[in-house]
């Protein structure tokens, strides 16, 4: 008897995911995972922070029931986000115009306000960077929205194509959503200069385009306060826009799925709206987020002595990474002098763009048990004293 399934087409895998499960089952054990974005210490391991270990054993002595939360969230934890992202003393916050939502990590926050374009803004269609992360394309497609690309890395000089972007967003139909890595561009580790933003705003304001901002990376460019300049000059402009931010990366809490979804309105009237609709959505969805997560966040964030400590453990991460670039860097001029490499100098964050083809990546995993993805993606958080000497010997023989 044929089953109800039988008919379904098999999976591909996710180009992200898949390839971390293909890692964890490599049985080599000099093996290199530079394929997912998560940050690894110089040990090679997810670090705890210590400020996160502290703010759970906070919440475990408390010992609080655990209702369901609201269904945009704990109120707390989404006041802690508005000012993280907004800066206290926000005129926007002020003002009342902004909506927060606690979600089930920053995908969560994506695929709610993707899930409200389709239903509120139905002609609306979106634009996302070329390249972009692996998944948003298919999330708001998923969402049954229309998504196509706009220019942004030029292969050539490893820069941002920053003329080619700005032309295509002048020709956008008005009410066009514009997908924008806030910082740490996924996966080019090729950023906008706070001058370019600032060149963005009024072409946003007059071809009436509508930002979608993506902070999933918030502390790994210069600085948890500095890496929300996007969203606080769009603010501060008075435009309205999303914004999707992430607390996987900056607290290490991968798991925990801690993220939330602003929407900056017109007003506040129009915030109410704005609200209700996205509560109709995470209703639909999921129902409610999680309260773990939520406990997490605010006291980190809103404990003066946790947040302190936090802020320190971003900027060592922050400075690993910077350090180990300029090692990797360093290595690779030495091995293979006259090329240039540096682009892993000037691009920021967790990844770079390593210009790799996919039969050059195959050759890494195969060849060296060197992972990474296979647009050429590498995840520079991967990468310790252990193990990058054997990297750039690996790069050095499949370039
Ligand atoms: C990545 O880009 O590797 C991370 O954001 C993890 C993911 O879910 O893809």
């Amino acid at each position: 008897m044929s089953g109800f399934f039988a008919h379904l087409e098999p999976y591909a895998g996710d180009p992200i995911l898949s390839l971390n499960e293909a890692f964890q089952k490599d049985a080599r054990p000099h093996k290199v995972n530079l394929s997912i974005g998560i940050y690894f210490d110089d040990a090679g391991r997810i670090p705890v922070l210590d400020c996160v270990r502290r703010a759970e054993a906070a919440l475990l002595a408390e010992s609080r029931p655990k209702p369901y939360l609201p269904i945009e969230g704990s109120p707390a934890m989404r006041r802690a986000v508005q000012a993280l992202l907004f800066g206290e003393g926000s005129r926007v916050l002020a003002d009342e115009r902004v909506v927060t939502l606690q979600t089930v990590g920053s995908s969560g926050g994506l695929k709610v306000g993707a899930d409200f374009i389709r239903r509120w803004l139905p002609a609306s269609e979106v634009w996302v960077s070329d390249p972009t992360w692996d998944n948003h394309r298919a999330m708001f497609e998923g969402a049954g929205v229309k998504v196509h690309a706009y220019p942004y890395y030029d292969a050539a000089t490893g820069a941002l194509a920053f003329d080619a972007m700005r032309e295509k967003l002048d020709a956008l139909p008005a009410g066009s959503v514009v997908l924008l890595h806030a910082c740490c561009h996924n996966p080019t580790g090729v950023d906008l200069s706070r001058e370019q933003w600032r060149t963005l705003v009024p072409l946003l304001r007059q071809r009436r385009l509508l930002p979608y901002l993506d902070l999933a990376y918030q502390g790994y460019g210069d600085g948890i306060a500095e890496d929300a300049f996007a969203v606080r000059l769009l603010a501060d402009e008075g435009l309205s826009f999303f914004v999707a931010n992430s607390f996987s990366k900056s607290m290490s809490v991968y798991g925990e799925r801690a993220g939330a979804l602003s929407v900056v309105c017109a007003d506040r009237a129009e915030a109410a709206l704005v609200m209700g609709q996205l509560q109709a959505t995470v209703r639909r969805n999921y129902s409610s987020p999680a309260i773990h997560a939520a406990g997490i966040v605010e006291k980190v964030l809103t404990d003066p002595a946790l947040r302190r400590d936090w802020e320190a453990d971003v900027a060592a991460m922050r400075e690993r990474i910077a350090a180990i670039r300029r090692r990797l860097h360093e290595l690779l001029v030495a091995a293979r002098p006259g090329r240039d490499f540096g682009y892993f100098l000037s691009q920021r964050g967790m990844f770079s763009y390593t210009g790799l083809s996919a039969a050059q990546v195959d050759r890494l995993r195969e060849e060296h048990a060197v992972y990474l993805v296979r647009s050429g993606r590498m995840c520079v958080a991967g990468l310790n004293g252990g193990n990058v000497e054997r990297t750039a010997a690996a790069f050095a023989a499949v370039l």
